[in-house]
């Protein structure tokens, strides 16, 4: 799978992500081979530039962040369809240059009119973006090429808004034009929960509420909020990961299969679920937000989050979220899908945990099983990608005891193939017109439609729990599972 005659537009191109990932996934492309020869790139922002001092910007994100080694020849090849165009949104000039530059760069570079915009932005800009690139003609692809566009999360902060921002994008791009990034569907481990449960027969046939008790989806990151108040602080956690990457990891671990590996039998079953999606009538005992405060990390003392450069000293903002969900439907009825994220946690693990019934009936005596916990089957997203497996076995020795064991899949050890960078793929499948790996509008919306209700019941009862930084979160949360006679994993 290698991209044909193409280049990439980037908005924001100053930003975090643009330099910490984007360029760089770009930069590994090239040097896998993966980019056509004359594969253009185009910073567009609001600074002084010359098409070398972007091109240097280019060069110091890619030393710094790339995962391959850096090839002078590859450098060499790339850097030369690199171009900068300074201006704001708002100015037509800006635009005209940027059509040139395109014209130029299909002469130049052969990228034969296919371009991809990327709105690295946020989101109050896309409105703004996407109209100019039809005032300028450049939303309209030439005759047998392409032009689409990629953007990026946050899509709206609740459904409102995401239909809003949807209906001004898809006015000017058609739907299967647009690409929308939500990176955890980039991450080799998050595609291999279909390869999982549909390549493979052992695990389908107890994949359902006769074998399953519950279901547990953890996001648990390290880092705090640092540097990035501007976006996070009034947004919150539930908003920030569940409303996108763990109702996705959801959808994968609860739709039916498939009956294509194409992106609209994907859509088709990821929606279903989504719909099907169920919250619990008292929000108050099934849902916990919590924020951080200081504590020990690492061994280090952190600060907490009303003590962040940028947050409002009084601010109510989640940093971790916790909540029940169920799935109504013949497959899920009655089994709790248990969601959780936040900030500042013990380490940085994301897992899917679906952990199974005890067995109906034990012929060893109690004493025996004292310390077997539930079967499960854990896919662990990251940062030890893999999958477990946890059974009982007999403790040897001359007496029946039975304690946990595992069984691991580890992708290190099992392939030697290096894992794609999320944006690598996902930057490649959007030159490929690969849809599969992103969230269509339905679904963002339906999302939205899960988590809002959460949000306007946090927002009028209004109660935040705290847990110091670095630990698994608040008490509460225990609590919200302990009611239910469950707990939350420790990964
Ligand atoms: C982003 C969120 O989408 O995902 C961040 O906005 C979060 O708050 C990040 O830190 C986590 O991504 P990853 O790939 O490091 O798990």
């Amino acid at each position: 799978r290698i991209a044909g005659p193409s280049g990439l537009v980037i908005f924001g191109v100053t930003g975090d992500l643009s330099r910490k990932k984007l360029m760089p996934a770009v930069y590994d492309l090239a040097n896998r081979g993966l980019l056509p020869p004359g594969f253009s790139l185009i910073g567009f922002a609001r600074r002084e530039w010359e098409h070398q001092d972007f091109a240097q910007i280019v060069h110091d994100s890619v030393r710094e962040h790339a995962r391959t080694p850096f090839r002078k020849e590859v450098w060499r090849q790339l850097s030369e369809g690199m171009r900068f165009v300074p201006g704001d949104f708002g100015d037509d000039e800006a635009f005209k240059k940027l059509r040139e530059t395109v014209d130029e760069l299909d002469v130049t570079r052969g990228t034969s009119g296919n371009y991809a915009f990327y709105l690295s932005v946020p989101p109050k800009f896309f409105p703004q973006v996407v109209r100019q690139l039809k005032k300028h003609g450049l939303s309209d692809a030439p005759e047998g090429s392409w032009r689409r566009a990629v953007i990026e999360k946050p899509f709206g902060h609740d459904l409102a808004s995401a239909k809003e921002l949807n209906q001004v994008v898809h006015e000017v791009f058609p739907p299967d034009q647009v690409f929308r990034i939500d990176h955890y569907l980039g991450k080799e481990t998050v595609q291999n929960i279909l390869a999982l449960r549909f390549a493979n027969q052992m695990f389908e046939p107890i994949w359902n509420r006769s074998f399953v008790d519950h279901v547990q989806i953890t996001m648990a990151e390290d880092i705090g909020i640092g540097g990035r108040a501007g976006y996070y602080d009034g947004i919150g956690s539930a908003r920030d990961v569940i409303q996108n990457h763990l109702l996705q990891l959801l959808a994968l671990t609860a739709m039916e299969e498939p009956s294509a590996f194409n992106a609209e039998s994907l859509v088709t079953e990821k929606l279903k679920v989504l719909k099907a999606a169920t919250l619990p009538a008292d929000l108050g005992r099934h849902t916990v937000r919590g924020q951080y405060s200081a504590g020990s990390q690492g061994g280090e003392q952190v600060i907490g989050y009303l003590d962040e450069d940028g947050i409002d000293p009084a601010s109510k903002t989640d940093t971790y979220a916790a909540i029940k969900l169920g799935i109504d439907n013949r497959r899920w009825a009655g089994v709790p899908f248990y969601l959780r994220t936040g900030k500042r946690l013990g380490r940085r693990v994301t897992e899917i945990a679906v952990v199974l019934q005890r067995a109906p009936h034990s012929p060893f005596d109690s004493t025996a099983t004292e310390e077997l916990g539930q079967n499960a089957i854990v896919i662990r997203v990251q940062p030890d990608e893999g999958v477990t497996v946890r059974f009982g076995s007999k403790v040897p020795g001359t007496s029946m005891e039975i304690r946990d064991v595992t069984m691991d899949f580890a992708y290190g050890e099992s392939f030697t193939e290096e894992s794609p960078e999320a944006y690598e793929r996902l930057i490649l499948d959007v030159l490929l017109g690969d849809a599969n790996l992103f969230p269509r509008t339905e679904e963002v919306e339906e999302s939205w439609k899960i988590l809002d209700p959460i949000e306007e019941y946090w927002q009028k009862h209004g109660r935040l729990a705290h847990y110091p930084a670095g630990s698994w979160g608040p008490v509460e949360a225990d609590q919200m599972l302990a009611q239910d006679g469950r707990s939350w994993r420790r990964p």
